[in-house]
């Protein structure tokens, strides 16, 4: 079974890729480098130790798309991770974001279309429930409006999905993540983010390796046992392999409705001062930290219900936060020793 991965050569397509060839799926993946480097390929290869093929191109770009699928042949399923994901920035520039990760998803659609390719699996996100009015938040929960152009991009391309899958021959599931961390435990692949981190972990990581000087909390009056926001923090492993579960799902016609959604989570929120206490016993090291004020558009809280996926996906997550606090210091110091 040949399943395409769009995205795959960054945070989550990688970890992803790599729980697919271990489950004996071929993969072929394909990536612009917008948001990731091809060094990765090679990671992936060393873990595995089997190269994926690999296409650079714009799945945006509509002629690019179709010349892709017109030469690649008996695709089974597709797990369409390419878009950008920088809420700030979308917030900047909402065409860039628009027209990115729209037009990629209609031209992967159009293509399945034509090609007669039946399974999807989408990346949405937590972002689709904004503050819920209800905890843990479940599948049913409405969508609130959204808090950015980003945002806005998952919730319309949930609705683009249903209304294809509708009319057409395509079934998908989308997954609605929460907040994915940490490193597959190697250390070879992991988060790669360009610039600043907006991200906790990663600023988290960046700071104690030196390459920031301190973390800022963004707010400590919130209405949280220690003030401070709460998230449902995932190890992007885990994550992986709830991929890995759905595309089979729909490979062996098990899916209960041509289009389905799951929280994708450990169903566990951790507050900010949790994830740092975490992170500093796993590196038994302090991190320079100082409380701030709120961010703007962050929410409280919010936690999954996963007990829809847990039953219906037969899937759990695993591991524990300081697992995804420990994996994802140590890829952190891996990338410090490699610039050294
Ligand atoms: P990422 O940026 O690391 O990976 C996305 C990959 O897609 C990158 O390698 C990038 O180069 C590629 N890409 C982007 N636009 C493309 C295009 N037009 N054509 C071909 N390739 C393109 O991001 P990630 O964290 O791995 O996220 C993967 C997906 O999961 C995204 O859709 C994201 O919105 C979604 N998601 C991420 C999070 C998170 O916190 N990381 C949470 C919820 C949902
Ligand atoms: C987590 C917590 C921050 C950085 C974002 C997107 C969301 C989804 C996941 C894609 C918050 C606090 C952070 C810092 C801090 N992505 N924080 N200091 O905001 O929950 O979600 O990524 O779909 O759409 O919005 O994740 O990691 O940025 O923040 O105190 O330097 O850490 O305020 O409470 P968030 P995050």
């Amino acid at each position: 079974m040949k399943i395409l991965v769009t995205g795959g050569l960054g945070y989550i397509g990688s970890h992803t890729v790599v729980e697919l060839q271990a489950a004996g799926l071929e993969v072929v993946i394909v990536d612009n480098l917008s948001n990731s480097h091809i060094e990765v390929l090679n990671k992936i290869e060393k873990i595995s130790g089997i190269r994926p093929s690999f296409s650079k191109l714009d799945l945006a770009d509509r002629d690019s798309c179709s010349n892709f699928f017109k030469g690649e042949k008996a695709i089974s399923g597709i797990i369409h991770f390419a878009a950008y994901k920088a809420v700030g920035e979308s917030v900047k520039e909402p065409l860039k974001y628009y027209h990115n990760n729209l037009d990629s998803l209609i031209n992967v659609l159009e293509n399945m279309k034509t090609y007669h390719i039946p399974n999807l699996v989408f990346s949405s996100s937590c972002t689709v429930y904004g503050q819920p009015d209800k905890l843990p938040v479940t599948e049913q929960a409405p969508r609130k409006p959204a808090l950015s152009p980003y945002g806005n991009t998952k919730q319309m391309a949930e609705d683009i999905i249903r209304d294809t899958v509708y009319a057409s021959a395509i079934k998908s599931i989308a997954l609605r993540y929460f907040n994915p961390v940490g490193a597959h435990y190697s250390a070879l692949i992991g988060e790669l983010p360009l610039g600043v981190p907006n991200n906790l972990l990663p600023f988290i990581t960046q700071t104690a390796s030196g390459i920031r000087e301190q973390l800022s909390v963004f707010g400590s009056d919130y209405n949280t046992p220690d003030g401070t926001a709460i998230r449902d923090y995932i190890h992007v492993v885990d994550l992986a392999k709830a991929h890995v579960v759905a595309v089979k799902r729909m490979l062996n016609d098990k899916s209960k409705s041509n289009y389905e959604i799951f929280n994708i989570g450990t169903g566990n929120g951790y507050s900010v001062l949790e994830v740092i206490k975490s992170f500093e016993k796993v590196s038994k090291l302090k991190l320079n930290y100082k409380i701030v004020g709120r961010r703007e558009g962050d929410i409280e809280k919010v936690w999954a219900d996963t007990s829809f996926a847990n039953k219906e996906l037969g899937w759990k997550a695993q591991k524990t936060l300081d697992e995804m606090t420990l994996s994802a210091w140590r890829f952190q110091q891996q990338l410090s020793k490699n610039m050294k």
